[in-house]
């Protein structure tokens, strides 16, 4: 397998065996490729386009100004690819993009060289950063969809060994395949915000919103995933590809307004964790606010439109002393929000504060050394924005403890 980026820089380091951001197990699995010669990196776009017959495009698609996504770059890679190619080649469509763009991808190929055969096929990416490696080698489903036989015959002969390991294979038409990604990333972020309106209510009825998400779980028609409450849902992938579908669905003549309204639930689901930090501490000049996770998720060092840090930039826009802290993500925040400190450990961030929120539910907060954390904060007060503490030993410990969507502990008001 070879593989090519614009980014030299980027290349060299992979070429070294370093991956430049954090992923569980992908450093092992790219040295392995590069020890066995089995995976090489090159900078040259002929040894791209002319040695393999199977050409995967999976460069980034941010979103524009308008929320549309950028696709600049997936336009120049099939230019590239055009130029350069000298046989058949299939093209796989692997960044997540607007459904239509297999279309411009195939005009785009054949505007640059119309001698070739070229054969484009969707391959939608369903992996999760913190599990991309199993989530790849092991994937659930795969999907391909292409509008060429001869295409869909090869990327079956590709996915043999998964398949034959236990993945589902869907095969559709190229537009198909297009639009069920958009369809699984815009259902999942509306099962969250569905979560997420019902911590709000929960949390005005007095129920707890984790039972309510178990129950309603248990029933298959329904499920357990992507029902758990909290700041919210963030990342690269659904915030901008939610918006992306509506724009794609506005463009096509329909008002998918109920996407609008998952966006909506989501920014409130900050602001809500916001007002309780500013109705527990009252005043918030010169308070000190510790943030325990910035990563969007846990398992990453991705920030990227991360709850975490639209909290964190509320808080010090309200006069806050902001302290954030995350076992792998510290940097990439700490360059996104400078005016929050960023230390290097979870006790330092608690040292002296009012107040703590958890923002990503990392493993290691769920294990906090309670009676220290106690006895270093200013006062014990904890917002737990991913419901991952223990209520009772919260309680115990006489912490002020306010979960998303369940009833606080407040010893201070009981009587
Ligand atoms: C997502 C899709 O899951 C994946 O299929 C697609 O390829 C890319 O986008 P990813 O963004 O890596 O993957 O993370 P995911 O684990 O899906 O979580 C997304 C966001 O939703 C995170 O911010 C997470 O904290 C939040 N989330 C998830 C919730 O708030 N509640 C949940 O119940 C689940």
């Amino acid at each position: 397998m070879v593989a090519t980026d614009v980014d030299r820089q980027k290349l060299a380091q992979l070429r070294g065996g370093h991956v430049p951001f954090y992923e569980p197990g992908l450093e092992e699995l790219v040295r392995q490729g590069l020890a066995t010669g089995r995976l090489r990196f090159t900078s040259e776009w002929v040894r791209v386009a002319q040695g393999p017959a199977v050409v995967f495009i999976c460069v980034g698609t941010p979103p524009r100004e308008t929320g549309e996504a950028n696709l600049l770059a997936v336009e120049r890679a099939a230019e590239m690819l055009a130029r350069h190619a000298t046989r058949p080649m299939v093209v796989v469509e692997k960044s997540t993009v607007p459904a239509g763009t297999a279309t411009r991808i195939a005009e785009t190929l054949a505007r640059h060289n119309g001698k070739v055969e070229f054969a484009v096929v969707s391959n939608p990416e369903f992996l999760r950063e913190g599990s991309a490696v199993e989530d790849s080698l092991h994937p659930s489903r795969i999907l391909v969809g292409s509008d060429s036989p001869n295409a869909l015959a090869t990327m079956r002969e590709l996915y043999a060994p998964l398949r034959e390991a236990g993945s589902s294979w869907v095969e559709t038409d190229v537009r198909t395949a297009e639009l069920a990604k958009h369809a699984c990333n815009a259902f999942l972020s509306m099962k969250i915000s569905y979560a997420n309106a019902l911590a709000r209510v929960c949390e005005l009825a007095g129920a707890d919103v984790l039972a309510v998400a178990d129950a309603m779980g248990s029933d298959d028609r329904i499920g357990r995933s992507y029902l758990d409450a909290g700041l919210g849902y963030g990342g690269y992938c659904f915030p901008k590809d939610l918006e992306a579908f509506r724009r794609l669905a506005a463009r096509l003549g329909y008002d998918f307004g109920l996407l609008e309204e998952v966006a909506r639930i989501n920014d409130q689901a900050v602001q809500w964790t916001f007002r309780k930090v500013q109705e527990v501490l009252w005043n918030l000049e010169e308070k000190r606010v510790a943030l325990l996770g910035l990563a969007f998720k846990p398992g990453t060092d991705d920030t990227r439109l991360s709850p975490a840090l639209a909290l964190a930039e509320q808080l010090l826009r309200a006069g806050a002393v902001v302290v954030g802290y995350d076992p792998e993500a510290g940097g990439n925040a700490k360059s996104d929000v400078p005016d929050m400190d960023v230390v290097g450990d979870v006790y330092a961030a608690l040292d002296g504060a009012h107040c703590a929120v958890i923002c990503t539910g990392w493993e290691e907060f769920g294990r906090l050394d309670l009676p220290r954390a106690r006895r270093i904060m200013a006062f014990p007060i904890v917002i737990d924005g991913r419901n991952i503490l223990d209520r009772e030993a919260m309680a115990r410990e006489r912490f002020t403890y306010l979960p998303t969507g369940r009833p606080p502990v407040r010893p201070w008001s009981a009587s």
